[in-house]
């Protein structure tokens, strides 16, 4: 279970069922549903029944604070979903891709060639640049850089240390790495609320920031400064990783599957995006960045055929409902994104973003995310897998990463690069352009 926790789960699916009890030492007593009638049970129950538990909050709550959406039950979890809602609607969202392309191709340009290169952190640095400026908003390129170098030194953090000081629950102020921890964190708090402020004096932007400020303030009901610093620390934790993982497993797997990228590529070429929406699809189903979400049962309940007592730790599995060969055939840990277009999955039995009224909420926003990056990459290389055998998944934080971070060779595709193809990189270098 600690060592390989999803060789584990599957064998005890296949020898218990679709509901099982695991307890050991380090996490203690959990029930695993992956069954998804009794998953759809515990992600739409009563949310008074079904808390986000006090582990999440003990281990995340010095980073995210205590009004963040992900630690938040019952009342205050609805409140403010309801007035974070509105800026994360297809609608709002419709306008970024261009802004993340754009994001993205300043990136790429940089990649070396053919040589072994890990894309995982070249595509967090891309998501975490997306957070900083389409989530918060910040413009000013000093705060920018400032900004985007204590948010990566305070997600760095190990969660372990947060956890130790927590659970001891002592003034561990002597503490360096939890002194380092505070530091980085009074000094990133202090430009997210310069940002606040500007953005308060001024919410004509169409960052999520912005819309946040607006749709609060027009509902008679805002969100105060605190609880606003604590959801964008939230958003850029949540949001940044996990997409950027996603992506990695994206190509991790492409790079693999030359006949998948070959269709892609075709139907990228044709303008088409539903195959490319598939792959997304099927990267997220095999690949689950989130393996399983937990709650903590507050009053007795009946799931299925069990009756659980109060403080059962029950976790719902987004790896084995949605990789089960009895919901997706015999092939069902095979990277094939045709089975995805056009076809809608069974209910609860595609989950990657969780669902009910926990659902992720920037679901959208990371598709939208994966849908503007990979054409980029693709359309400036060709990628090859370094080693011909699949990376394994470890465990990071609640994410399951590729633990070579998604290493592949890269080549400057034939086809026209990124500055040929642009119309503007043209007109700046008007002897490029045929004459
Ligand atoms: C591929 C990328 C992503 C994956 C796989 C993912 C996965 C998830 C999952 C499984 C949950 C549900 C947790 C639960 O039920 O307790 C969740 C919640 C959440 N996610 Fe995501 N997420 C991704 C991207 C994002 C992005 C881009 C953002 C924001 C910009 C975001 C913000 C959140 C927030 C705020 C919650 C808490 C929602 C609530 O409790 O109401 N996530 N995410």
């Amino acid at each position: 279970m600690v060592s390989r926790p999803h060789g584990f789960l599957e064998r005890c699916r296949r020898r218990y069922g679709d509901a099982f009890t695991v307890n050991v030492a380090p996490y203690g007593r959990m029930v695993f549903l992956a069954d998804p009638a009794l998953i759809r049970q515990v992600f739409t129950g009563d949310t008074r029944l079904f808390h986000v538990g006090g582990v999440r909050g003990r281990v995340l709550s010095p980073m995210l604070g205590r009004h963040s959406l992900l630690l938040l039950d019952e009342d205050e979890h609805m409140r403010e979903r309801k007035l974070m809602l509105p800026a994360f609607h297809g609608d709002a969202l419709r306008r970024y891709p261009d802004l993340i392309r754009e994001i993205a191709e300043a990136e790429v340009s940089g990649w070396p060639t053919g040589e072994p290169v890990a894309l995982r952190p070249r595509m967090q640095a891309i998501t975490l640049e997306v957070i900083l400026r389409l989530v918060i908003g910040v413009r000013d390129p000093e705060a920018l850089g400032r900004l985007r170098d204590l948010l990566a030194r305070l997600v760095d953090q190990s969660t372990m240390v947060l956890f130790l000081v927590t659970a001891l629950d002592r003034d561990l102020s002597w503490f360096p790495p939890w002194r380092r921890f505070l530091e980085i964190r009074a000094q990133a708090d202090e430009l997210i609320y310069r940002e606040i402020a500007r953005r308060r004096a001024d919410p004509s932007g169409d960052d999520i920031l912005s819309m946040l400020v607006q749709s609060s303030a027009e509902g008679g009901d805002a969100l105060t400064d605190e609880e606003l610093r604590d959801e964008l620390v939230t958003l850029l934790l949540a949001g940044h990783e996990t997409t950027a993982t996603a992506l990695a497993w994206a190509f991790e797997r492409l790079a693999r599957h030359p006949d998948v990228m070959a269709r892609l590529r075709k139907s990228l070429d044709d303008g088409e995006s539903d195959y490319l929406d598939a792959v997304i699809k099927e990267t997220l189903r095999v690949r689950p960045v989130v393996m399983e979400v937990g709650r903590d049962i507050t009053e007795p309940v009946q799931i299925g055929r069990w009756h659980l007592p109060a403080g059962t730790r029950v976790m719902s599995s987004i790896g084995l409902v949605q990789r089960a060969e009895d919901r997706w055939g015999d092939d069902a840990k095979a990277f094939r994104p045709e089975r995805l277009i056009d076809a809608q999955p069974e209910p609860y039995t595609w989950i990657p973003f969780g669902g009910g009224p926990r659902r992720c909420i920037g679901a959208s926003f990371a598709t939208t995310e994966m849908a503007a990056i990979i054409p980029v990459v693709l359309r400036e290389f060709e990628l090859a897998p370094d080693r011909p055998e699949p990376e394994r998944s470890e465990t990071r934080n609640v994410t399951q990463i590729p633990a070579r971070g998604a290493r592949v060779v890269l080549s400057r595709s034939s086809r026209p690069s990124l500055a040929e193809s642009d119309g503007s990189a043209q007109r700046r270098t008007p002897s490029a352009a045929p004459s």
